[in-house]
């Protein structure tokens, strides 16, 4: 059966540090303010009960990109706290069970990174090679047509060096060369130093990027695209040279050795669906990395429409392509580059459903913090925005990624209990009705529904570990599916996906473990018929396969 380490970890839980809980009131969350909620996290009586955490970047930065523009890789941003602040939070997450994953940042630091101050001072220092530098075209511009996700040009001049340097993100966010021995060497000492203080993993950031074609050669136009003239974005190119190459998988190889050679330690690769790759050689690909350790993210759902049929076939189609005896699905389905689960399909009851889908699944899903209590995207005014790539992309009409990063509710109270003052973004007004405290002490809230999932998820073997088979003929709108260790295990889940009640006809009849709906489970006939109310989901224990509690 799949995954021997981090065998008995529920889900894992993604913490945007800023934005958690600020103990220190100067509006800005803070690794203090984690280690006061470790007990909402998992120990305390009316916890969520999630089994890990994973930061988004704490490290020194000048904060371009909110962190992954790092300028130390080896300390803690005193915005954030101190080192001793991370040594007491780890050592207090595993008292009380929680695994601690840290954001590893492997493509490009800050510009402010000693590395690029002495890489850019000269072409004949110490770090020269350490970045990807090159002169100008005869006519001043620059060297090829890779273009940077943030928008404009991947290369930016710089006056010191008298050429440009390659930027796949902000012009703030230099790409590391990775064909430099030495940066692979320095990349493995900073793993070497955060697993040696106990973190259990790493979450490496935008990984694709880290192995590009050594002869630099232009991208190709994509195919709407006529000649490079209209060239706008970055979708008008196909990034075949600029990422992706050769070395990608040996150079991540290298990286989680390191990881290998520590018990119990894992890194999850970000990666997303891309129309230039397969989906198959690609998950493959990062699966085949070092599949004891290593796993890619599942963000397919981020794209997924909100239906029986595209969820269905996006989940057995993936299911299908791997080895669920080796390859841990990390199914993703939001994050702090994307929207809300609740904002993406389109209510509160939708994301019930997708939440009773992800924590029933099997692997190891990921949960952005605030999505356990239905939090939506925040309203964002444009002179309230802090997310530079919003001016970067030339696009007046987006606030870019701050509407899914505002604040943690915690409270009806002012600023929803984050902090006394005015915090780094503002709070969203509807939090006032969704926060912590009140959904606590309701038994049908998100909060009330996302715990009982992962009770169960700890509980039952057969939710982290089971096979999965999906049920084909359940009904119109229907979802189904089951999950199964041996003979003698079974536990069914069925998922209406219509907005109208639906009838759904399962393999058994059964018992059911939790609904949508917390607090007023349907009934199952005694030939497994049961009715969903609109976007309904039911988990059900087969009546004739008991389960075994393992915890
Ligand atoms: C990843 C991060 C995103 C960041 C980018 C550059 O996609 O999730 O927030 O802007 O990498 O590091």
């Amino acid at each position: 059966m799949a995954r021997k380490r981090w065998a008995n970890v529920n889900a894992l839980y993604q913490i945007y540090p800023r934005s958690f809980m600020d103990s220190n009131d100067d509006g800005v969350g803070d690794l203090r303010g984690v280690i006061d909620r470790l007990a909402y996290i998992k120990s305390g009586e009316k916890s969520l009960g999630i089994d890990a955490i994973w930061f988004s970047p704490f490290y020194p930065s000048p904060q371009a990109d909110m962190g992954y523009d790092v300028s130390e890789y080896c300390d803690i941003n005193p915005m954030f706290g101190s080192l001793d602040d991370f040594r007491e939070l780890i050592e207090k997450a595993h008292a009380s069970g929680i695994k601690v994953m840290v954001d590893f940042v492997p493509n490009h630091t800050s510009d402010q990174h000693p590395w690029f101050l002495e890489s850019q001072s000269s072409r004949d220092n110490d770090k020269s090679d350490f970045y990807t530098w090159r002169d100008a075209r005869a006519d001043g511009s620059p060297p090829n047509n890779w273009l940077s996700i943030f928008g404009g040009s991947a290369w930016q001049w710089n006056e010191s060096r008298q050429q440009y340097y390659l930027h796949t993100f902000l012009k703030e966010q230099p790409d590391l060369n990775w064909d430099n021995p030495a940066v692979r060497q320095e990349m493995k000492r900073v793993l070497k130093f955060w697993l040696d203080l106990g973190v259990d993993g790493f979450r490496a950031d935008a990984v694709r990027w880290i192995s590009k074609d050594p002869h630099q050669r232009d991208d190709l136009l994509a195919a709407h695209c006529p000649d490079e003239q209209s060239v706008r974005s970055f979708d008008d190119l196909q990034h075949k040279y600029s990422r992706f190459w050769e070395n990608l998988f040996p150079y991540l190889r290298e990286l989680t050795d390191v990881v290998a050679s520590y018990d119990d330690r894992i890194m999850i690769f970000e990666d997303y669906p891309d129309g230039n790759y397969g989906t198959q050689e690609q998950y493959l690909g990062f699966y085949g990395v070092n599949p004891d350790v290593s796993m890619p993210f599942n963000f397919e759902g981020l794209g997924a429409k909100f239906s029986a049929e595209s969820f269905s076939t996006m989940v057995n189609e993936f299911q299908g392509m791997i080895n669920p005896d080796i390859h841990t699905p990390v199914y993703c389905f939001s994050n702090h580059d994307q929207a809300r689960i609740a904002t993406r399909y389109g209510g509160t009851e939708q994301a019930r459903l997708v939440a009773l889908m992800q924590l029933t699944l099997p692997g190891l899903p990921v949960v952005y913090y605030g999505d356990e209590i239905g939090m939506t995207n925040a309203p964002i005014q444009f002179d309230e925005i802090q997310d530079k790539s919003v001016f970067s992309h030339g696009n007046d009409e987006s606030v870019g990624r701050d509407p899914e990063r505002t604040p943690m509710q915690w409270t009806g109270e002012k600023n929803a209990g984050f902090s006394q003052v005015k915090p780094w973004l503002p709070v969203d007004p509807i939090s006032k009705k969704v926060n912590v405290d009140v959904e606590q002490h309701d038994p049908d809230s998100f909060f009330a529904l996302y715990q009982r999932l992962l009770k169960l998820r700890s509980q039952y073997e057969i939710l982290r570990m089971g096979e999965y088979e999906p049920i084909g003929d359940a009904g119109d709108d229907i979802f189904a599916y089951a999950r199964w260790i041996g003979k003698e295990q079974h536990v069914f889940v069925a998922l209406n996906f219509s907005k109208e009640t639906r009838r759904v006809t399962l393999p058994h009849a059964g018992f059911i473990l939790c609904s949508t709906h917390p607090v007023d489970y349907p009934a199952i006939g005694a030939n497994g018929v049961v009715t969903l109310r609109p976007y309904e989901g039911v988990l059900v224990e087969c009546s004739e396969h008991r389960l075994q509690r393992d915890n």
